[in-house]
């Protein structure tokens, strides 16, 4: 897609902001990755730029994600979907120290190159190591036309339309949908039970609409952050699903507020980080629907027996006194959980920097895409 900003042709349609016009953009686009994509009757996904057959997607042994940023957040969302829906060892890497370490490339390995801009010069270079290792890189990027598109051939498109604010939202989403489905494809070409598949295109398809309901959380979340912008500090807390969820809550909070965050595995902190929680330092605890619901209302004990403030963003009812404030999320397949946990952070990040006065389109130091080493 051509943007002609100069023109006037691509605006703000009203919003005082692109990030928040980008976040509110996230239901269409999302529908617009899914479209012709979802397969009820065979309760798969079609990702015909893949360019993979069947018995080629059977002979995937491993999946690794490279990306920068929040795509590499998004890639290690994706590296959990993979293993939890096609049972292949799947993981994710920084695309930016990949070619520096001389790595083992896999010939059996789907590697997949994450990027909106498809431009990430990191990224381009960690493609180019892999196919002169003879890799198979597929893309997973957003702009058609891309240095990255091009030099991966196959891939998929994230269609979440013109990203234009530095800091990424639709374009993340979008990748954590793609993702999704590349992970159903994978699982259902396996053991993934046709009944299984059913329920995740149809927690696909309800997506959009409960990323719309997510985003009425707003005023909330807009309360929150007035409450906590002026916090020099913050935790993000995950555990396996919520983990990456935490990493781009904490990266979108830095990027846009300035306010340092710093994102943990919940089982981590009581080796050494708790020691920094005291009263000013809020934790936000994110809570998928999963096994682990328990041991995240460990996580808050944890924090609030130090005094800390705990933010529970969460896709299960708890306990009003588990958190000083508890997001609630609209309830969905569980999979798909970390997609939608995401938009309350992007909500926080938003509204911290609003409060603090932040150019948030143009955060400091920062640019859309980063094309220097
Ligand atoms: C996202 O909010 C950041 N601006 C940044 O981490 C970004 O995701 C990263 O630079 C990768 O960009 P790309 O997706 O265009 O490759």
């Amino acid at each position: 897609t051509t943007v002609d900003l100069e023109s006037g042709s691509y605006g703000l349609d009203g919003h005082p902001d692109f990030m928040r016009k980008e976040m509110a953009e996230q239901p269409e686009a999302v529908r617009r990755a899914l479209r012709g994509r979802l397969d009820a009757r065979f309760a798969t996904a079609h990702l015909g730029g893949l360019d993979l057959d069947p018995m080629a997607l059977r002979a995937v042994r491993r999946v690794k994600f490279l990306g920068c940023g929040s795509a590499y957040y998004a890639g290690q969302i994706g590296a959990g979907m993979v293993e939890s829906l096609a049972r292949i060892p799947a993981d994710a890497e920084p695309a930016s120290e990949f070619r520096y370490r001389n790595p083992v490339v896999d010939p059996d390995a789907l590697y997949v190159a994450v990027s909106q801009s498809g431009e990430t010069l990191d990224t381009l270079a960690a493609v180019q190591e892999l196919r002169r290792k003879g890799g198979r890189v597929m893309g997973a990027v957003n702009v058609v036309g891309s240095a990255i598109a091009r030099e991966c051939g196959s891939g998929v498109f994230l269609h979440a339309g013109p990203e234009i604010s530095v800091a990424s939202t639709k374009a993340v989403t979008t990748m954590g949908v793609s993702f999704a489905m590349l992970a159903l494809l994978l699982g259902r070409v396996r053991d993934l039970s046709s009944a299984a598949g059913t329920r995740i295109v149809g927690g696909l398809q309800a997506l959009p609409d409960r990323i719309e309901a997510a985003l009425e959380l707003d005023a909330q979340v807009a309360e929150v952050a007035q409450r906590y912008a002026k916090s020099q500090h913050m935790f993000f807390l995950g555990r396996v699903s919520g983990w990456p969820v935490a990493r781009e809550g904490a990266q979108k909070l830095k990027e846009v507020s300035y306010v340092h965050a710093e994102a943990y595995q919940s089982a981590e902190l009581k080796h050494g980080p708790i020691a920094l929680i005291d009263a000013d330092m809020p934790s936000v605890v994110i809570v998928p629907n999963d096994d682990l619901v328990a041991k995240n209302l460990i996580t808050m004990e944890q924090v609030k027996a130090r005094g800390g403030p705990v933010i529970a963003v969460t896709a299960v009812d708890l306990p009003a006194s588990a958190a000083d404030v508890v997001i609630r999320v609209p309830d969905g397949e569980p999979e798909l959980d970390p997609l939608v946990l995401g938009i309350p952070l992007q909500l926080l990040a938003y509204h911290t920097a609003a409060a603090l006065g932040r150019d948030i389109d143009k955060p400091r130091n920062l640019a859309k895409s980063v094309t220097v080493e």
